[in-house]
């Protein structure tokens, strides 16, 4: 079975994105760059991958999830695709007019349990807080790039979601001299 995991940046303080839902406090630049344009190339846009002159490898993740409020900023600079490479599930609980390779959900847990027990690659959890909340049973790994700032508020890594403490088994930890620190966790019979 593939494993559903949450790859995203994250503050100290556990936003993945400002109030207003912008992320241009996370650094781009930085030496821990080489782990989000190599190893995690599949998690950049098609637009990212024409600028920086290179194919997706395809060889981590074959999905992307995402809720409706992440798509967004893409269909605000006109991309109706992001991830043309993946297959793009995108959860919304209204009917949505979407580009003809987006795949709309209203249960994306559902969703997501069927898409575990086919075969293929990892499923990237692109986010945001409130449908990485609701998948949070579903999460087999999780890969915080967490980086040196506080926010203060902003959109939580879970969004709203219950208190439900569920223990996660840290495997790896990498340290950057950007002040990245890149967490890698497991869940519990995954590690
Ligand atoms: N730091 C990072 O790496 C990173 C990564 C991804 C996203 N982000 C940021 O996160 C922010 C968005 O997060 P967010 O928490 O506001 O929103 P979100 O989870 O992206 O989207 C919320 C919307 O998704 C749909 N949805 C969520 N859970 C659902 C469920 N259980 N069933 C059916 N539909 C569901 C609903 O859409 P409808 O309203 O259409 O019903 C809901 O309003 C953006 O600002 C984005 O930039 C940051």
């Amino acid at each position: 079975m593939r494993n559903l995991v949450y790859y995203v940046a994250v503050s100290v303080d556990g936003y993945i994105a400002d109030p207003t839902g912008g992320f241009d406090a996370f650094l781009v630049e930085g030496d821990h760059a080489s782990v989000v344009f190599g190893e995690y190339a599949d998690a950049l846009p098609a637009h990212a991958h024409a600028a920086l002159g290179i194919e997706p490898p395809k060889t981590r993740f074959d999905t992307v999830i995402m809720g409706w409020n992440t798509l967004t900023p893409a269909l605000d600079i006109g991309v109706a695709s992001p991830y043309p490479h993946l297959r793009q599930v995108v959860a919304s609980r209204r009917p949505r007019d979407v580009d003809p390779a987006i795949v709309l959900t209203d249960d994306p847990l559902a969703t997501v349990r069927t898409m575990k027990r086919e075969d293929g690659l990892d499923l990237w959890l692109c986010g945001g807080g409130e449908l990485a909340g609701a998948l949070l049973p579903e999460i087999d790994r999780l890969v915080l790039k967490r980086n040196p700032v506080a926010f203060g508020s902003g959109i939580p890594l879970f969004g709203s979601a219950p208190y439900e403490p569920r223990a996660f088994a840290l495997t790896r930890t990498r340290s950057f001299e950007s002040g990245v620190v890149i967490e890698e966790y497991a869940s519990p019979g995954r590690a």
